[in-house]
């Protein structure tokens, strides 16, 4: 299965990665660069091409002592593994080869995105972070592999340096955020379901970590394509469900609903010991016309996993996608 890839970059209004002089330009302010930390921290591992190592000489670890420590609790390296693609050897005083080696490994490889993909999954690599640079961006944009991508605008102008290019393509946008003077652009690439879904399962990624329960996400989508709610579990309290905090926020009497997909990581459940109403229920009485999972519920809290078939015997259609459970699974690595 290939790994799912964010591709995260910063731009200049005019769409530069870079200006031309050698010295190495930081163009986002430290809002977005602590985000950005947060992105790695949630990955396996991190890609950039030789031209950035030669150029800015990244560590490409996470800096944040306390981002390292979460993730050692969940069972992955304090940072992740570091990829840098090249033809050649990289340079032996590079940073990304002489700094961090407690804590990450670096790997050169090389061949065309799918099959540096394909070799990263072999190594059990889920998500892949590609930070870059021009080369890289439009290489991985080209080949169709990027699934989400986070652009920033940083307020400046460059006026030369290597730019931002992709291949002709459709970009769906997700989010735009504004961080402090800069705004973060959110994309996503492909048909409408995996995106979504792949989305829930990002949200899965936000869960406290629990020894006992699933951890799970969910996104509601009317049909025109509007977010009517989302949700993790244990977001509000430790029992909470993802669909159950996500449909907690929808007004039931809403006319879209019965138009809506609801898209989650995990199974809704069709039997609960921890509280009386099951998801599926919720979604039921909801009015919700269609679910898409990613991962059928392994038998590990309940008997009978019942959730699909409660539904589907109740008019709503149910699809399940598996080409995603590696990354629905993901955050629940411990099972
Ligand atoms: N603003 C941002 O977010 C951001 C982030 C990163 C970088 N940057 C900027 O981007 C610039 C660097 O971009 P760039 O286009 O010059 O370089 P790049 O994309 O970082 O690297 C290009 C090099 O990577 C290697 N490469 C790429 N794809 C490969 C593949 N499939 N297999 C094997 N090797 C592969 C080749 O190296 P070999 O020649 O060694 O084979 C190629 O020359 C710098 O100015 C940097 O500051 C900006
Ligand atoms: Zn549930």
């Amino acid at each position: 299965m290939r790994p799912h890839v964010l591709a995260s970059a910063a731009v200049s209004i005019d769409g530069f990665l870079d200006d031309a002089s050698p010295r190495r330009l930081v163009l986002s302010g430290a809002a977005d660069l602590d985000r950005v930390d947060a992105e790695r921290a949630g990955v396996d591992a991190i890609v950039v091409g030789a031209g950035t190592v030669r150029a800015d000489d990244p560590r490409l670890l996470v800096r944040s002592a306390d981002r390292r420590a979460d993730r050692v609790a969940r069972g992955l390296g304090p940072s992740p593994l570091r990829v840098v693609l090249s033809t050649h050897p990289v340079d032996p005083a590079a940073r990304v080869l002489t700094e961090g080696r407690d804590v990450a490994d670096t790997v050169v490889l090389h061949g065309s995105p799918h099959e540096v993909l394909e070799r990263l999954a072999g190594h059990g690599v889920v998500r892949v972070m590609v930070e870059g640079g021009a080369a890289v961006h439009r290489a991985f944009l080209g080949a169709g592999v990027v699934d989400e991508l986070q652009l920033v605008v940083a307020p400046r102008l460059v006026g030369e340096g290597p730019r931002f290019t992709g291949t002709p393509a459709s970009a769906h946008l997700l989010e735009t955020r504004a961080i402090d003077a800069d705004v973060l652009l959110r994309y996503r690439f492909g048909p409408a379901d995996a995106r979504w879904l792949a989305e829930a399962c990002s949200l899965a990624e936000r869960c406290p970590p629990s020894p006992s329960a699933f951890s799970v996400g969910c996104v509601v989508v009317a049909a025109d394509g509007t977010v009517l709610a989302t949700g993790h579990s244990r977001r509000d309290d430790v029992l909470d469900h993802a669909e159950e905090v996500a449909l907690r926020d929808v007004d039931r009497s809403d006319p879209r609903l019965p138009g809506a997909t609801l898209y989650t990581s995990l199974e809704p459940c069709g039997q609960r010991a921890s509280r009386p109403v099951t998801c599926a229920q919720h979604i039921l009485d909801a009015g919700i016309g269609r679910v898409v999972m990613a991962w059928r519920e392994p038998p590990l809290f309940v008997g009978h996993p019942s959730g699909a078939a409660r539904l589907e015997a109740a008019g709503v259609e149910v699809v399940e996608c598996p080409e995603l459970v590696d990354l629905a699974r993901r955050p629940n690595r411990h099972r």
